[in-house]
């Protein structure tokens, strides 16, 4: 996820006990290749590198397929394809979820693609422009076809955005009609809405937002499905939070540093009764300095809010 799924988020995450797989930020295939100032950064694969799956968006078939081979010198666990992404300025370009509107060229890219590098490949993509199963399978046949090892699936149109809730049974669908796996993703919202997903009809389970606000859902799901218990070891937020502030000084540039400490507060502070408020302030601050004092403020005025045993209940999402 853009601006989220960096290197200080994995550190986190492996702190609680890790997860399988970590997919990187999308990362601009031109700006890769084009050697920018942050690309180190992008490529960062630890603190496990053989785990992360680098995913790269783009345009241009001659860009990605360079910036894949350039990948493929990377030790990781492979290489994914943006084919999911709505943000008006990427599908203005002609890149993320634009690519579903055009199977022939989606099958060209993979054929560009696809002998340039001997990790896995993979693609992440939505429904499409429209909530048509018949169209959907059809485009993934082609990309299958092409040499594609495994999709992940968040089905949702182009122009839902975020906004009605996925619709899992196309992942279903999907899966039964393809040979590759087939991998659901969306609004998983605890560790149970995981476990459910996971015994389901999918080859795998990609979480999104949650794996932000809670970065130890993986280990609780571990433990649900080990010891058949929701109880998590004492899990402080506070801690959590300042933990992560030191691993984003650590892992990232400064110029990363405010942006990326929002977008991962945007989600963490839900886990607070008065979260949006804790947003809004850290949303004024210029520095990471200053949000960890706005934070340690926050936990000395309402120490109950420490534990995240509260934060861990739910209806899973389904
Ligand atoms: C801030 C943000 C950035 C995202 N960036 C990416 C991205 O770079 N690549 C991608 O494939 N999906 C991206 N997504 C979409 C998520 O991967 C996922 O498909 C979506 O959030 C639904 O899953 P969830 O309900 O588990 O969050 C992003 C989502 C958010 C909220």
């Amino acid at each position: 996820m853009a601006e989220l799924s960096h290197r200080a988020l994995r550190e986190l995450i492996e702190n609680f006990g890790g997860c399988d797989e970590y997919f990187t930020e999308m990362i601009s295939a031109g700006a890769l290749i084009g050697g920018g100032p942050f690309e180190a950064y992008y490529i960062d694969g630890g603190p496990c590198p053989s785990r992360v799956v680098y995913q790269l968006v783009g345009a241009d078939p001659r860009q990605i397929a360079a910036a894949a081979a350039l990948l493929d010198r990377q030790d990781c666990a492979g290489i994914d394809l943006n084919m999911g992404c709505a943000a008006p300025a990427i599908v203005r370009l002609g890149a993320g979820v634009r690519w579903m509107a055009d199977p022939d060229k989606a099958a060209a890219l993979i054929a560009l693609v696809r002998p340039r590098t001997r990790k896995r490949l993979s693609v992440k993509l939505r429904l499409g422009m429209e909530a048509d199963i018949d169209y959907l399978v059809k485009f993934c046949r082609r990309l299958e076809d092409e040499g594609v090892d495994f999709i992940t699936l968040h089905p949702r149109t182009a122009r839902e955005k975020f906004r009605r809730t996925a619709r899992w049974d196309f992942v279903g669908a999907l899966r039964q009609s393809l040979h590759i796996p087939v991998a659901g993703n969306g609004d998983i919202t605890d560790a149970a809405g995981l476990l459910r997903r996971a015994a389901g009809d999918c080859d795998g389970v990609m979480i999104g937002r949650l794996a932000v606000r809670a970065p130890w859902v993986f280990a609780q799901a571990r433990a649900m499905e080990k010891e058949r218990t929701s109880e998590l070891p004492e899990i402080n937020l506070e801690e959590t939070a300042l933990r992560f502030l030191e691993l984003l000084s650590r892992h990232q540039p400064p110029e990363f540093h405010l942006s990326r400490a929002r977008r991962f507060f945007g989600c963490f502070c839900d886990n607070l009764i008065w979260g949006n408020y804790v947003k809004t302030l850290l949303g004024r601050e210029t520095g990471l300095a200053g949000m960890e004092r706005i934070l340690s403020a926050y936990f000395e005025e309402h120490p109950e809010e420490r534990s995240a045993s509260k934060a861990i209940t739910g209806s899973g999402g389904i």
